[in-house]
């Protein structure tokens, strides 16, 4: 059959420009430069738009390495993970991309924060991004369409490997109500996910940090682990309870947390989120925006945190390791420091997809295959 050139799409014209092109290699950092022109949270908006592209003409595969170099399967929680360096969540908050990023290479997915209802969030400008830093402030503040919103997505998608769903609190209910919200997210969620994740770690939503604390911790986790018995057996399907924690703790507060995660059968814990802290950043114009820092500066007071955490867990309770992954050196830190599974958000933005292939080439360095 001949091929008429009205037959060809614009898309197909891309495409073969792409492959034609010897250096296509340098397309992420092409598009970055472009991006980096725009405002931090249009240009955020706009790579993933771009990503869903490529996606859809199957051009996922020049962004990214070959599927056979992102291999490095392991079992945690009881799940299977294919390789294991994930997206964090904050970055495919509504689970709009799931399709296109996991063609990217990660072994898993977190989408949300997701709250019981939609909310705008803060106002804008609240993203910013210190590049000759390689860091990211955020006050975003849980800016999500909502739990339903993000299952009928889910539902949609054709990605049929390991989905976190993050769960949160709406910016309007008490944070002596926190429960209520957690429940609901987490009945919604519970059909749907691999694992479900409790934030108690954004410091963009007033109140809530102090929920990883004390009698507060206590009483959370209890009705929490208490709800997942219940809908294991309604769905006959386990679901693991997994607990996302701030990097700016005190060696007590560290240890207090992994005993009350022991308490009360928590099955992991993601280890860190964002920092208030700027010591790091005192050269950037943009120190003193209130929000989280991630990327590089982050990545230090992480890593102490895990360290930590693992030690005082003793493998009981698998860690999760977060915050400041650059390159596949940063991941063999965290994996020396006692993490099973990574997560990347910041280093992502700022390397592209190389990063997830350098990341499990350093897993598989590491000896983190079990296969
Ligand atoms: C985040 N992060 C985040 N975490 C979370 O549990 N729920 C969320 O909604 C968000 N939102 C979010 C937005 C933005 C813009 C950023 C940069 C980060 C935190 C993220 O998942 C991760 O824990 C930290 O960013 C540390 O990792 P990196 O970015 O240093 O790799």
């Amino acid at each position: 059959m001949r091929v008429m050139a009205a037959d060809i799409q614009p898309l197909d014209l891309i495409r073969i420009a792409l492959l034609t092109n010897p250096r296509v290699e340098k397309l992420y950092k092409l598009m970055r430069n472009i991006l980096f022109c725009l405002p931090a949270e249009t240009s955020h908006t706009v790579a993933l738009r771009a990503m869903d592209i490529a996606y859809h003409a199957h051009l996922s595969e020049l962004l990214s390495p070959p599927a056979s170099s992102l291999k490095c399967p392991l079992t945690v929680m009881g799940i299977e993970f294919p390789n294991p360096v994930g997206l964090a969540a904050g970055l495919d908050k509504n689970a709009d991309h799931i399709d296109a990023l996991a063609a990217l290479g990660f072994g898993f997915i977190e989408v949300g924060t997701l709250t019981p209802l939609a909310q705008p969030g803060n106002p804008k400008p609240r993203l910013f991004r210190l590049a000759a830093q390689q860091a990211i402030i955020n006050r975003m503040g849980f800016n999500n369409k909502g739990i339903d919103y993000a299952l009928e997505r889910i539902k949609s998608s054709r990605f049929r490997g390991v989905l976190g769903i993050n769960i949160g609190k709406n910016f309007a209910t008490p944070v002596e109500r926190a429960a209520d919200d957690y429940l609901i997210c987490m009945r919604k969620a519970f059909p749907f996910a691999s694992y479900i994740v409790v934030n108690l770690s954004s410091p963009n939503t007033p109140g809530l940090r102090s929920l990883q604390f004390g009698k507060e911790l206590r009483s959370l986790l209890q009705k929490l682990k208490q709800e997942q018995g219940i809908l294991a057996a309604h769905y006959n399907k386990y679901v693991p309870l997994v607990v996302k924690i701030a990097p700016d703790l005190t060696s007590t507060e560290i240890d207090l947390i992994a005993a009350a995660l022991l308490e009360n059968g928590i099955d992991g814990v993601i280890a860190t989120n964002t920092t208030l802290e700027r010591s790091a950043v005192q050269d950037s114009p943009l120190k003193d925006q209130s929000g989280g820092l991630s990327g590089a500066p982050l990545r230090e007071k992480s890593t102490e945190v895990i360290r930590q955490l693992c030690q005082t867990l003793a493998g009981r309770i698998p860690v999760i390791g977060v915050g400041g992954i650059s390159c596949g050196a940063d991941a063999a830190e965290k994996l020396a420091a006692g993490a099973v599974l990574l997560q990347i958000y910041t280093g992502f933005i700022y390397s592209g997809p190389d990063l997830v292939a350098d990341c499990v080439k350093a897993a598989v360095s590491c000896g983190q295959s079990q296969t």
